[in-house]
């Protein structure tokens, strides 16, 4: 009932973690791997080890978390090779999803290229949206950037590729970005990475939660659902259809699922609430959406995906 269809690969289920949450060492992967997830991705990796930002740095909220990790990681030669391992341990599965991120243009093709050149065949997830860098802007809130870095990377790049991007608020920001998306033979948006640069005060000390960059960070959770759906729909009403969705933020439960694919979502990442519950969660919320999918009479989810309704007079 719940399988999804995700470009030419068919997943169990549409749920997987959210990069970043579960997913920095092996044995957390190997949790996911076993867990009722339809699939996963990797911590995003740069080129070398990073220790990431100090102490306090993530912190779940009522509503949510915020967080300021600083992209820590075990280097791109750590998850390429377990991938590579993984790969073939499931050689009938559908591929599984490998997220990198880079401080710099030339980081980002370096990583593409050891990718490009490995045995890796599964997805990658360039990450042009993390917020947490001390110095370093959210790539894609810079159009032109983008723009270049992706003429750049398909110059040489030929396997699936998808972008993890910040959310944006304006209707103009939309149709910038998915004008230049639709120039690339892109596999999928991921929308979206947390709500960047908020700060959220402990009304006891006074004082901010978390330590890194005096408080700001990216929230998610419940707090951004409505942002995550409007990108999701925002950008399935204007990329072309070759480029799928995948949707990310404030997925809680099979409701919150069930919402981001009528936006129009093929897959969905669960960040939050992952950390909150762990991976036993992926049991219940394919639980959830499949209560509500048989209570709406819908056996698929191509059902009624994308099929958001308007008022009309
Ligand atoms: O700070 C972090 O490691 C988060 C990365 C991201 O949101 O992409």
């Amino acid at each position: 009932m719940l399988t999804t269809n995700f470009g030419p690969y068919t997943y169990q289920n549409p749920f997987m973690n959210a990069s970043g949450v579960h997913c920095m060492t092996i044995e957390e992967m190997e949790e996911l791997a076993d867990s009722q997830a339809g699939s996963f991705v990797t911590k995003s990796a740069t080129v070398a080890p990073r220790e990431g930002n100090p102490e306090p740095r993530y912190i779940d909220l009522a509503l949510g978390s915020i967080n300021s990790m600083g992209l820590p990681n075990r280097g791109l030669d750590y998850y390429l090779d377990y991938a590579i391992k993984k790969q073939a341990e499931m050689p009938h599965a559908s591929p599984f999803f490998f997220s990198v991120a880079a401080m710099n243009v030339e980081e980002n093709i370096t990583l593409l290229k050891k990718i490009q050149s490995s045995a890796f065949e599964g997805i990658t997830e360039l990450n042009l949206s993390c917020p947490n860098v001390p110095g370093k802007p959210q790539v894609a809130y810079d159009f032109e950037l983008t723009a270049s870095i992706l003429k750049n990377v398909f110059s040489f790049f030929t396997k699936p590729l998808g972008v993890k991007l910040p959310p944006y608020f304006d209707l103009a920001h939309f149709d910038q970005m998915a004008d230049i998306l639709n120039q690339f033979p892109l596999m999928y948006v991921n929308s979206v990475n947390s709500v960047g640069n908020a700060l959220f005060i402990d009304p006891d000390t006074d004082t901010v939660v978390i330590k890194p960059k005096d408080g700001f960070g990216g929230l998610g959770g419940a707090y951004i659902k409505p942002t995550a759906l409007a990108n999701v729909r925002a950008f399935y009403t204007r990329l072309k259809p070759e480029i799928n969705i995948i949707g990310t933020g404030g997925i809680l439960t099979g409701q919150d699922a069930y919402e981001h694919l009528l936006c129009g979502a093929s897959m969905l990442q669960v960040g939050t609430q992952l950390h909150k519950e762990g991976p036993a969660i992926f049991a219940r919320l394919n639980q959830e959406l499949s209560a509500i999918m048989k209570a709406k009479g819908y056996q698929h989810i191509d059902d009624f995906r994308g099929k958001l309704q308007s008022i009309t007079d």
